[in-house]
């Protein structure tokens, strides 16, 4: 839990988390990947990687995902707790997300595609899961120079989340 999202010190870990993904060139971090243990996390949409909708860098604590339909998509993630790789990775494509910003505000909205996954793996980071425990086909699991030469007609998500 994270007692008041305005709280000096947890606008201060935002802060350094934010600079932390700027540096890395990531679209998502949560907190348990600097080595604090909430359920926080940070992430954009940048407007190459949008589709329709950008999010500017956007922080979300306490996150709830609820699926909004059973389909899932297979997408490339990369993460930066296990650099130099990426794969292929299932993941529901329509969600709500529901949780608290860093303003206090609620957040209760829908999110499609490339925003759901990004959400979807950031939230999983709050409960000690990363993308190879979601895998179902290995065969699209690698190196990022390995896997940048698959012939695959996957979208091309190669950011670490
Ligand atoms: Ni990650």
């Amino acid at each position: 839990m994270v007692p008041d999202p305005a709280a000096p010190e947890i606008q201060r870990l935002l802060a350094d988390m934010a600079e932390t993904l700027e540096d890395a060139g990531g679209v998502g971090l949560a907190a348990p990947q600097v080595h604090v243990p909430m359920r926080l996390f940070i992430y954009h949409v940048p407007a190459e990687r949008a589709d329709g909708v950008e999010i500017p860098l956007t922080a979300v604590v306490n996150p709830v995902i609820t699926p909004l339909e059973d389909r899932k998509v297979l997408g490339w993630e990369g993460c930066l707790s296990i650099p130099g790789l990426r794969a292929a990775v299932p993941r529901f494509h329509r969600i709500r997300l529901t949780g608290i910003d860093a303003a206090g505000q609620k957040i209760n909205q829908e999110l499609t595609g490339f925003a759901a996954r990004v959400v979807q793996h950031e939230t999983d980071h709050l409960d000690g899961i990363l993308y190879p425990m979601r895998m179902n086909d290995f065969r699209y699991f690698g190196f990022n120079e390995e896997t940048a030469r698959y012939p695959l007609t996957l979208p091309q998500q190669e950011e670490p989340l």
